[in-house]
């Protein structure tokens, strides 16, 4: 992808001096008191901070947290705890600035944390005299917010096309790399898992992914609709019946190009959902009226991790079973370590994906951990992101 990299500026000792403004994705979980409870983002965040102070630069830094109401700044909304972990992480103080829309004082060697940026009067709608006003903060703008890169907005998008230069931050960059790799020039077998409780919500993603990869793994209740589609029973499982014609769509779709969506040929079953309900294995042809599929069974697991395993790319986004419960987390096991010991390149992306992959502790041994959950799907949907689509226009002139 043909964008301007940040990393090439400051090599080139073009950051010096320069006033540098940086788009981060600093959107981090907190407890009811406000304490950060995960902090990837903000650690995702550092090195192209890191970046800019060792460049020269006087850096100004902003996100945005939660969805808060446009000019109506609550306590809530504040930047102040993320402001003392960067702090923390980048081993100084890092001063949070409010009001910043009409100018902010930071010299070279200096970072400041700009207040949530979604408080700011048409920073949703990516009103253009914001946008004008955002570009006249600064020299550069780096755009490193992944998470946030499916939205056009001021600060992703608007400041993007008024600043002097914009560029991509390393993080974006080793997104669009990542994703490169994966999806655009990928070596094949390229395998696909897309898991979760509904079709409706990822149809999207299986209709287009249907169209690249050579194995499309289903899992949790959109495997039971593609067990449907298979003409197979499923109990009480969760499922939406009416989109087994889609889900048959999928199935045909991937066969005529003499693909494949393996379909479970074993399941963990149980009477109720909770961690205790006695699991059974069964064959997926003798699924009970009364039974609930909890999880892929061993044989499937088995199966679909040699696949894993002979792959030459995999993209996970989901976990294959109600993971969280000891009885029924085989399958995402499995998977997981199966994705561990593949040669593959692997990209993984979505929160519980994320919590299937600490959980197992394979961080190291995926390829790549995006740090986007509706961006990254929304790139798996095969949409080009207003981000990269704006910093691209850039680079071409
Ligand atoms: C996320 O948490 O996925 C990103 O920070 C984007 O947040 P948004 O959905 O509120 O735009």
């Amino acid at each position: 992808m043909n964008v301007l990299r940040f990393s090439d500026l400051c090599s080139q000792g073009k950051a010096r001096g320069q006033r540098v403004f940086i788009r981060a994705d600093l959107n981090v979980p907190q407890d009811d008191s406000g304490a950060i409870t995960e902090d990837t983002r903000i650690r995702a965040s550092v090195p192209c901070i890191q970046m800019a102070l060792d460049a020269g630069a006087a850096v100004m830094v902003t996100s945005h947290l939660g969805r808060p109401t446009e000019g109506e700044f609550k306590p809530e909304d504040s930047l102040a705890p993320v402001a003392r972990r960067l702090g923390e992480l980048l081993g100084r103080e890092v001063p949070l600035v409010a009001n910043w829309v009409d100018g902010v004082t930071v010299a070279p060697g200096q970072v400041v944390l700009l207040e949530n940026c979604r408080v700011n009067k048409g920073e949703k709608k990516n009103n253009p005299e914001l946008a004008q006003k955002l570009a006249a903060l600064c020299d550069i703008f780096v755009h490193d917010a992944f998470g946030t890169a499916h939205r056009a907005e001021g600060t992703t998008y608007g400041i993007a096309q008024y600043a002097k230069v914009a560029c991509a931050g390393p993080l974006l960059a080793a997104e669009i790399d990542a994703i490169t790799k994966a999806l655009a020039q990928p070596k094949r077998p390229l395998v696909a898992i897309v898991a979760g409780s509904k079709v409706s919500t990822k149809l999207s993603i299986l209709e287009a992914l249907a169209k690249n990869v050579d194995q499309l793994i289903v899992g949790g209740g959109i495997a039971n609709t593609f067990m449907l589609a298979a003409g197979l029973k499923i109990g009480k499982s969760l499922a939406e019946a009416d989109l087994v014609g889609e889900a048959r769509k999928v199935i045909d779709a991937m066969k005529a190009r003499g693909a494949d969506v393996p379909i479970p040929t074993d399941v963990v079953t149980a009477k109720t959902f909770a961690a205790d309900a006695p699991a059974t294995v069964k064959a997926a042809t003798d699924v009970d009226d009364d039974d609930l599929i909890l999880d892929i069974g061993p044989q499937t697991a088995a199966r679909l991790a040699a696949q894993l395993k002979a792959a030459g790319t995999i993209v996970w986004n989901g976990p294959v079973g109600v993971f969280e419960f000891p009885a029924f987390e085989g399958g995402t096991r499995a998977i997981a370590h199966a994705i561990a010991e593949s040669s593959a390149f692997s990209i993984a992306g979505g929160g519980d994906t994320l919590a299937a992959i600490a959980k197992y502790g394979i961080e190291k041994d995926v390829g790549y951990i995006s740090t986007g959950g509706g961006a990254f799907l929304e790139v798996l949907e095969g949409k080009t992101l207003p981000a990269f689509e704006i910093l691209q226009k850039r680079a071409a002139g």
